[in-house]
């Protein structure tokens, strides 16, 4: 009885010492004060285990079709390629100090380290407190795979293979970021 009474008082003070802590305002949020290791640690093990857990084991498609190719680049090139770059292209200067940092998409390092569900997974849904959005609302099955697949191939992609794709979409659009001025001008026309 008297260890039952302990633990529940050891647990009361823990919750109101993080109380505390948080209400005190030490702890610096900043983007430019990274996490201490603990901290990090924790989270990216959160992180990790709640992608592994949640992402069902789907079949992402390679690029062959020739539809889902052209989307698939419109649509990394409008959105993906600000904040992870592409083969040839620089992320934005606001990318930079995002922290967490986006990773770059062209290493091999995302691509070795989770897997096509994962990826899948990733874009369709997001990733809490961080600058990595959810598309899956705004976003069609077809679409996200298409972007998914082209995640995966990018590192194998040439800075040549890349402009020339965008080069396609920017002259069937007129110029500008490919897929999303796109899907504006679709979305314009269907409201005529
Ligand atoms: C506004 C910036 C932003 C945009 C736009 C964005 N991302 Fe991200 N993305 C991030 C950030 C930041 C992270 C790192 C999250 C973390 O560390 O947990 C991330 C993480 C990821 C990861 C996991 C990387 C890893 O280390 O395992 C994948 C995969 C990914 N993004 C794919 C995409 C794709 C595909 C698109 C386009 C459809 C996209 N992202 C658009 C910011 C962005």
């Amino acid at each position: 009885m008297k260890f039952i009474f302990s633990l529940i008082f050891t647990v009361i003070l823990l919750a109101a010492a993080a109380l505390v802590f948080a209400w005190t305002g030490v702890y610096n949020i900043a983007a430019t004060k990274p996490h201490t290791g603990v901290i990090s640690y924790y989270i990216e093990m959160l992180r990790d285990r709640s992608i592994a857990k949640r992402s069902e084991d789907v079949r992402v498609p390679d690029l062959g079709d020739a539809r889902i190719r052209s989307a698939a680049f419109s649509h990394y090139h409008g959105m993906c390629r600000l904040c992870h770059g592409a083969p040839g292209y620089q992320a934005e200067e606001f990318a930079e100090d995002l922290y967490p940092a986006p990773p770059d998409m062209i290493s091999g390092h995302i691509q070795e380290e989770r897997s096509p569900s994962e990826i899948y997974w990733i874009v369709n849904h997001g990733i809490k407190m961080t600058g990595m959005p959810a598309f899956g609302r705004t976003h069609s099955d077809s679409e996200l795979y298409g972007v998914a697949a082209l995640a995966l191939e990018i590192p194998q992609i040439s800075s040549e293979e890349y402009r020339q794709q965008v080069e396609k979409i920017e002259g069937k659009n007129g110029g500008g970021y490919g897929g999303e001025n796109h899907s504006t001008q679709e979305a314009a026309e269907h409201n005529h």
